[in-house]
């Protein structure tokens, strides 16, 4: 009997409750069947937290956050909430809470699902084995940086600094090496040091780190190129590491080369084995409600917690497993089907995969 983990469970706006019900789900096999523990508590987070309590991240929501081992979102926004101000616009709510659990790590992982590359808009020679990880730091960059406006004789001016020291750089590229060491061993770090000076101190620190990772082939490419090579030879990337907002940018181009985000999750770390995982997804307003979301991304998203923050292997394993034998079955949901007539509901598949687990 292992002892018991605390998770906070945030499901969120949009379809965030309903793929967040069906990881619930996965959780209780996993108890069962591996005698692992849980203790669960839920927090309002996001556009329902401002409808609630007027702000994104509740004090509550964050202390639920903090006395946990990890936690799980669904995900958050809404053309509600939209046009609020920045105070009270769930994004707010998303950094806000990635800075105050010192979450400094982003890793989103884009992976073909032999199955699923018909989903894809690149031909699928090009896709040919294509498996990457992005890894974006998280909690500096011109999203933290000072941000204000002034008055100019040309009308208003605002500004967005883009700040970087070097203990933020060399964290994140630690990680990134780290886990191209357990990977492929091929590291690409991602900057724009023709023109930033933040880029030409990530580059100078980067190659001041590379002699402690001997076995890892580094490669320096500006992020114009990346995002170009993304596209034409996107098996030959296997760990990407890169500041906050070419991290941003890149995820979203290497999670739409898989066909499927409805497929990719996603952790965010900090010192430790804290984490926060979510899927890639967003909270998808327009089919909210309908019970037709495909909860794979959360149900992966549970995987990477229980192996990343937990290092409970196996049953991490057999949720990836049980995935794959569903779909290998032919079983699918709406965003993901060929013939559309036949897909299956979110809790439909989120059975299914429960059904399919084993020790
Ligand atoms: C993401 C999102 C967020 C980001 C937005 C919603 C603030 O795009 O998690 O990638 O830019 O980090
Ligand atoms: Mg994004």
């Amino acid at each position: 009997m292992s002892d018991v983990k605390k998770l906070a469970i945030l499901p969120g706006d949009g379809i965030g409750p309903e793929v967040v019900a069906e990881a619930e789900k996965v959780l209780k096999k996993v108890e069962e069947l591996f005698g692992h523990r849980f203790e669960t508590s839920r927090g309002v987070f996001g556009g329902i937290a401002i409808d609630q309590y007027g702000t994104p991240l509740p004090e509550d929501t964050l202390a639920i956050c903090k006395e946990a081992d990890a936690v799980l979102l669904g995900a958050v926004g809404g053309p509600k909430w939209d046009n609020n101000p920045k105070e009270t616009r769930p994004e707010t709510g998303l950094l806000g809470i990635r800075k105050a659990l010192g979450l400094f790590s982003n890793i989103r992982p884009a992976v073909i699902f032999d199955c699923l590359k018909e989903a894809s808009t690149l031909k699928p020679e090009v896709l040919e084995g294509t498996d990457l990880i992005v890894v974006r730091e998280l909690t500096g960059g011109s999203y933290f940086g000072e941000k204000f406006r002034r008055e100019t004789e040309n009308g208003q001016e605002a500004v967005d600094t883009c700040v970087y020291n070097v203990k933020e750089i060399e964290r994140i590229v630690h990680q990134g090496f780290q886990i191209a060491q357990k990977r492929r061993k091929k590291l690409a770090s991602v900057d724009k040091a023709n023109v930033m000076e933040t880029s030409r101190l990530w580059r100078e620190t980067v190659n001041k780190i590379a002699p402690q990772y001997p076995d890892v082939e580094l490669e320096h490419i500006l992020v114009d190129n990346c995002a170009m090579q993304l596209l034409r030879r996107p098996a030959s990337f296997d760990v990407i590491v890169t500041e906050n907002m070419f991290g941003d940018i890149l995820s979203d181009e290497a999670a739409m080369l898989t066909g499927s985000i409805g497929m990719l999750a996603s952790a965010s770390l900090g010192e430790g084995s804290f984490g926060l995982y979510e899927p890639v997804h967003g909270s998808a307003p327009d089919i909210a409600g309908q019970g037709i979301a495909n909860p794979i991304a959360t149900i992966l998203s549970v995987a990477l917690m229980l192996k990343l923050s937990f290092n409970y292997q196996e049953a991490g394993d057999s949720i990836e497993r049980a995935v794959k034998n569903v779909l290998d079955a032919g079983h699918r949901t709406g965003d993901i089907a060929v013939d559309k007539s036949k897909a299956l509901g979110t809790t439909a598949m989120g059975d299914l995969i429960v059904a399919a687990m084993t020790r």
